[in-house]
């Protein structure tokens, strides 16, 4: 597909077909997904794919029980790393390496810069973290799309009990990501488009009105 195309045509799906996504697929999707920008190029995301059936379940019930989460082939938490130096040092070597910085001392400095961020309130990388993760989620949406994979975004779960079920301490729960191929006769798919506000009433130059 156009990438226009994909963007044009992409929806929220909530229907979807018996048919798997596999390990192969998956792998496809997530390196297009990786490409995602984030900030300082921190890739602070991790993506947790749930197939099984009983896990996918116990995810409706997190899900407030939101009927999607059994139909669909996987569905994908995306996570926040809410240690931001997490991966810094890695990622500014690699900048010093591709002359991204001028030298290794510039990177160690930077890993030191981004590791102060640990002392951060928590709610500051809360944001940090969701911003890029965001971005990660809505590439694997329109990558998804453009393989015939459909997807809808779920905001609707039960923050404390995902990070229980799955200990996942330390990372945010920004989104779950429902994937798979659409059902033949999926109504989000039938139905006209959701509308969308105009440009005219969004784009604001050079200065901004309400
Ligand atoms: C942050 C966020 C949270 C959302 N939460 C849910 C949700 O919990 N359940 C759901 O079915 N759809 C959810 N959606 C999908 C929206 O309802 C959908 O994107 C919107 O209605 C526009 O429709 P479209 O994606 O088909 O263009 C969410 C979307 C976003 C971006």
């Amino acid at each position: 597909m156009e990438t226009e195309e994909t963007i044009r045509t992409r929806r929220s799906v909530h229907q979807y077909s018996d048919e798997p996504l596999d390990d192969e697929t998956l792998t496809e999707l997530f390196d297009r997904t990786r490409r995602a920008p984030s900030s300082f190029n921190l890739q602070p995301w991790e993506f947790l794919v749930v197939r099984d059936d009983d896990n996918l379940a116990e995810l409706q019930e997190i899900a407030n029980g939101q009927e999607h989460v059994t139909d669909a082939a996987a569905v994908v938490v995306v996570l926040g790393n809410l240690d931001p130096a997490a991966h810094a040092a890695e990622v500014f070597t690699d900048w010093a390496e591709k002359g991204y910085l001028p030298n290794q001392e510039e990177a160690d400095g930077l890993t030191q810069h981004v590791e102060s961020w640990r002392e951060q309130d928590t709610s500051e990388n809360r944001l940090w973290t969701a911003k890029s993760a965001s971005l990660a989620a809505m590439t694997m949406m329109t990558a998804a799309w453009d393989m015939g994979i459909a997807s809808c975004p779920m905001g609707g779960f039960d923050g404390d009990a995902l990070t229980e079920t799955y200990g996942t301490d330390g990372y945010e729960p920004v989104m779950l990501v429902a994937l798979g191929y659409p059902a033949e006769d999926a109504d989000d798919l039938e139905r006209e488009q959701k509308s969308r506000r105009s440009v005219e009433e969004i784009t604001h130059f050079e200065s901004f009105e309400a």
